[in-house]
């Protein structure tokens, strides 16, 4: 394993999310098994692994969705893995999920309000300027109107992502959101994601792409079997002996 100090991003900043030795099991699968990292304040961080490695159910474990088998997180200095589900957004904990979960009786634009807590859309004269104005950031205002069905894939993930970050999350959590997208979208999500960062998102992105990961991400995190197996600068991760039998070494025999 890379140690953390060898490490691309400059001086050291706060973790803003700790898991400590976090397990999900599934009756006998270990889906999650024992993972000890940090995400840290303003970095987009990364986790690669193969189908089933375990990468969905942690961000599931992170947003409280997926209920620990055991160990400890915090969020912001705070102990966190008793806060229940529902209270994870307000806390500024969003994601997306790796299947497209959009409401399809509802406007494009009120898909994205569903994002905002009540309190928020309540005040529907700042809840509307916000609103367009990530609309806008991700690229979908002249679809606001039109139910999620009517939009090619690619705009129904952006809209997700739009939902996502309507709320100013402080961690946002993407799981795959690039999946089947083609390579010019692609390019234009990892551009938004950086350009997210600038704003001081912190996040965490799940994706196949190994190229894209490199580019993208500041941290990168490999996982197998519900444990990680490496982590630290993209580049020496890529590299990792371990990575390379486990994860691009399989890529490498499916294509
Ligand atoms: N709700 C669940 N109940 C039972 N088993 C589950 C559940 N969710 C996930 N699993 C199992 O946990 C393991 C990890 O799944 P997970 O979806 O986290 O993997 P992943 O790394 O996201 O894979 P992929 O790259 O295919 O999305 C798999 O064996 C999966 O079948
Ligand atoms: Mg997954």
């Amino acid at each position: 394993m890379n140690p953390d100090t060898t490490d691309e991003a400059d001086q050291p900043r706060d973790p803003l999310l700790e898991l400590d030795d976090v397990a999900v099991h599934f009756g006998g699968v270990r889906a999650v098994d024992g993972v000890s990292l940090q995400l840290r304040e303003g970095l987009i961080h990364g986790i690669l692994g193969a189908n089933g490695s375990g990468k969905s159910t942690l961000l599931g474990a992170m947003t409280r969705l997926n209920p620990l088998t055991r160990g400890h997180m915090r969020f912001d200095g705070r102990a966190y893995e008793k806060v229940p589900a529902h209270r994870v957004a307000h806390l500024g904990v969003a994601r997306t999920f790796q299947t497209v979960r959009l409401i399809d009786d509802r406007s494009v634009v009120d898909n994205v309000l569903l994002g905002l807590d009540t309190a928020d859309r309540r005040r529907r004269k700042q809840a509307r300027e916000r609103v367009d104005e990530v609309m806008e950031r991700v690229g979908i205002s002249d679809l606001a109107r039109m139910r999620p069905s009517e939009l090619s894939y690619g705009m129904q993930r952006r809209t997700e992502i739009a939902r996502a970050i309507v709320g100013t999350p402080r961690l946002l959590l993407l799981d795959e959101p690039t999946a089947g997208m083609n390579t010019a979208e692609r390019d234009e999500i990892s551009d938004l994601l950086r350009s997210l960062q600038g704003e001081g998102y912190t996040q965490l992105l799940v994706e196949h792409d190994v190229q894209m990961m490199v580019t993208v991400c500041d941290h990168l995190f490999a996982m197998n079997f519900g444990k990680l197996i490496a982590q630290g600068a993209p580049d020496d991760v890529v590299r990792d002996d371990g990575v390379r039998e486990s994860y691009l070494g399989k890529q490498a025999a499916d294509a």
